[in-house]
């Protein structure tokens, strides 16, 4: 992995910036280079570091990101210039609630990384826009230890606990899907669309 681009996530990671825990970058890369999509999707983009790591991993790829947040897109598109992927790269600004079901492409992997609470409403749109064999690799599935019960569940994360936990079960159980849940850090989900 480029130097530059770890060094940047470190700064992030000391400014506060929501990026991708190490364990979960590493088991995100190692996914990707696995299984070498070609068409990728980012829910939630941030500062861009994920998605450029996405695409350097995998040098044919093409990946398209949704960020709701318009002071990050420019800070995104000035990473993707910097780091020399911005022809294999576009950024859609918007909220992925309504973004999601206007797609019209087919993705062979997508990275759900947005709003926690969503990650149910989102789920149909995600698999209709999911190749068969196609992986959705899903950050935070396991939410703060709430969850699994782990830790308590403050009364104003429930909403987003029950959504979670509604996502889970769907891509656990669902005939179509093969899901496998890490438990690492705020939790991962890889699943891969059998049909
Ligand atoms: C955890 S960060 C993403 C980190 C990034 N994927 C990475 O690996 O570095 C979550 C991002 O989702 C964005 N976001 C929050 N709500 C959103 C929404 N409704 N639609 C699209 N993006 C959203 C936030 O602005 C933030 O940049």
């Amino acid at each position: 992995m480029i130097e530059r681009l770890l060094k940047l996530r470190e700064q992030a990671k000391q400014n506060g910036e929501p990026i991708l825990r190490d364990k979960s970058f590493e088991l995100l890369i190692k996914t990707v280079k696995e299984k070498k999509p070609q068409s990728i999707l980012e829910i939630g983009v941030n500062l861009g570091l994920s998605s450029i790591a996405m695409l350097k991993a995998e040098p044919t790829a093409k990946l398209s990101g949704i960020e709701i947040d318009e002071k990050r897109v420019e800070l995104i598109k000035n990473n993707y210039r910097d780091f020399g992927v911005d022809d294999r790269a576009n950024i859609f600004l918007g909220d992925a609630s309504e973004i999601l079901p206007l797609l019209t492409g087919k993705y062979d992997f997508i990275f759900l990384d947005g709003p926690k609470g969503h990650y149910y409403e989102y789920l149909p749109h995600l698999l209709s826009s999911l190749n068969v064999g196609g992986t959705l690799f899903a950050d935070n599935v396991l939410f703060r230890g709430y969850v699994d019960g782990r830790v308590k569940t403050p009364h104003r994360f429930n909403t987003t606990k029950h959504s979670m936990e509604n996502f889970l079960r769907e891509i656990t159980t669902s005939p179509n899907l093969k899901t496998t849940v890490y438990d690492i850090e705020d939790g991962v989900s890889i699943t891969e669309k059998l049909k």
